[in-house]
């Protein structure tokens, strides 16, 4: 029997049952669900539509429900379609009639969105705090390697030589952003939809902004319509993971290649690198691979769920229930991914001796040598073509461009060849040496600890039971 038999003289069909039912995957949001269910009651008891005891009785149901999902005790019965009626058909089985009257006020269009705003917002913020946390990591990395630096690039050519905190820190400013987005959109997430009822609110007298307040969110929807039917709130969550795939995809493609014999600038402790199951001399950064790989589906996540929101009607539409696979699966893969990288940086030795050599490549000093001629007065592009002329003949005559240089201006930029010493030069605010590398930390220090704390500020300070 389903809960809308009155109207039917059919049971439904097996084909229609196994399209629509939605249990084995959003049973996920049992917690959050039996969270909101509770608020709903003791709504229902200050509107005066259930006695105090009536709702103190429900809400202990719930409890023992949430008790029975947490222990995987909770046995599904054939008629539960999805988790919201698995909760009230075993609520009603728990306290009797009683558990009929849950749904008072309430459609699963309100409730089912009401649990995914919740469940999101928590979402956004567990993940950000990992994110948070792998810029952590890069940051560790770079403590322990201060004075290391390596050839910067453009193209993958090598183009000036960088720190290796500076280029560390550039990824964890990327970070600080994917964390900061979360939180931008846990602020609109954090928007109550309960009450808005099946898309036209209610006759009876609730009142949404309390229930919105019991469950910590920072206001209750202003439009029944719009707080069922939407979801851009689900949709803005996936981009902010897709967006962090995508930045984690370039980090694991950069360890794929420092850590080629190649390359060799870096080298994954044990734990975190895999062997071949038939060479034996193999030690695969796998960890990386998958880091790049997971981006592909946490983009699909995203343009799959615009593809369906796209053209439905106003209001609610079974359509909606396609939002919840991709978002389980974005913020699975999203922490799978956080944990092992964070804990991959944290493994990793870099080889500071390796990439020296590559960044004291002396064609890296020929913008310098350019840069000089400009304080000597002479009009940049014309230093430019001076120093890749230079360039240009020790190349075509096989011979080392200190030695050309040398010959052209004797004495002239003789230090400039000297290990390190052109990233000694990058010293304007914001630049890959150490003159302008406190300043940057400090920076990005506070912001860092802004997010972390602006992530709790927006969230209220509740989470699920
Ligand atoms: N499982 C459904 C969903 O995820 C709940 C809402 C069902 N509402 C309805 N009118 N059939 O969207």
């Amino acid at each position: 029997m389903t809960l809308w038999s009155g109207r039917f003289d059919e049971e439904m069909s097996d084909a229609l049952v196994a399209l629509s039912e939605s249990f084995p995957f959003d049973q996920a949001l049992s917690d959050v669900d039996l969270t909101a269910s509770a608020a709903h009651v003791r709504g229902l008891a200050r509107a005066g539509l259930l006695s105090e005891e009536e709702a103190t009785h429900l809400v202990a149901a719930l409890e023992e429900i949430r008790g029975e999902f947490r222990d995987g005790r909770f046995v599904r019965a054939a008629s539960d379609e999805d988790v919201h009626m698995a909760i009230e058909r075993r609520a009603t089985e728990l306290v009797g009639d009683l558990g009929r009257r849950i749904h008072t006020g309430r459609s699963r269009n309100d409730q089912v969105a009401t649990a995914m705003r919740f469940f999101v917002r928590e979402a956004l913020r567990d993940v950000a705090r990992l994110t948070l946390d792998l810029a952590d990591a890069l940051v560790e990395v770079a403590d322990r390697y201060p004075n290391a630096y390596l050839p910067g690039y453009t193209h993958l050519q090598r183009a000036q030589p960088v720190l290796l905190s500076h280029h560390l820190y550039a990824h964890a400013w990327a970070l600080a952003r994917d964390a900061e987005r979360a939180r931008d959109a846990a602020r609109r997430t954090n928007v109550s939809p309960l009450g808005a009822g099946a898309l036209a609110g209610s006759s009876l007298p609730l009142d949404p902004a309390s229930v919105a307040r019991d469950l910590g969110f920072r206001e209750a929807f202003a439009n029944s319509l719009d707080a069922t039917a939407s979801r851009d709130f689900v949709a803005e969550a996936l981009f902010v993971w897709a967006m962090l795939g995508v930045d984690l995809s370039r980090l694991g493609e950069e360890l794929v290649l420092w850590t080629t014999a190649e390359f060799g600038f870096a080298t994954l402790g044990d734990a975190f690198t895999t062997g071949s199951s038939m060479l034996p001399h193999k030690k695969n950064s796998d960890v990386a691979e998958l880091a790049r790989g997971k981006s592909g589906r946490l983009v699909g996540n995203l343009t799959g769920l615009l593809v369906t929101l796209k053209g439905l009607p106003l209001a609610y539409n079974r359509d909606l229930q396609e939002d919840k696979e991709p978002v389980f699966d974005s913020v699975h893969q999203c922490r799978l991914v956080l944990r092992a990288l964070a804990g991959a940086y944290r493994s990793l030795e870099f080889h500071s001796d390796v990439s020296a050599e590559a960044a004291n490549d002396p064609l890296l000093a020929a913008m310098d040598i350019a840069e000089e001629l400009v304080v000597d007065g002479v009009p940049f592009r014309q230093a430019h073509e001076t120093a890749g002329r230079l360039v240009a003949s020790a190349l075509t005559q096989g011979r080392a461009f200190a030695d050309v240089v040398e010959e052209e201006y004797p004495g002239r930029f003789s230090g400039m060849f000297a290990p390190g010493e052109t990233l000694r030069r990058r010293r304007s605010p914001g630049a890959s040496g150490p003159l302008a590398q406190d300043a940057q930390r400090r920076r990005l220090d506070e912001t860092l600890d802004v997010v972390r704390r602006s992530l709790d500020e927006e969230m209220g300070g509740i989470s699920p039971k």
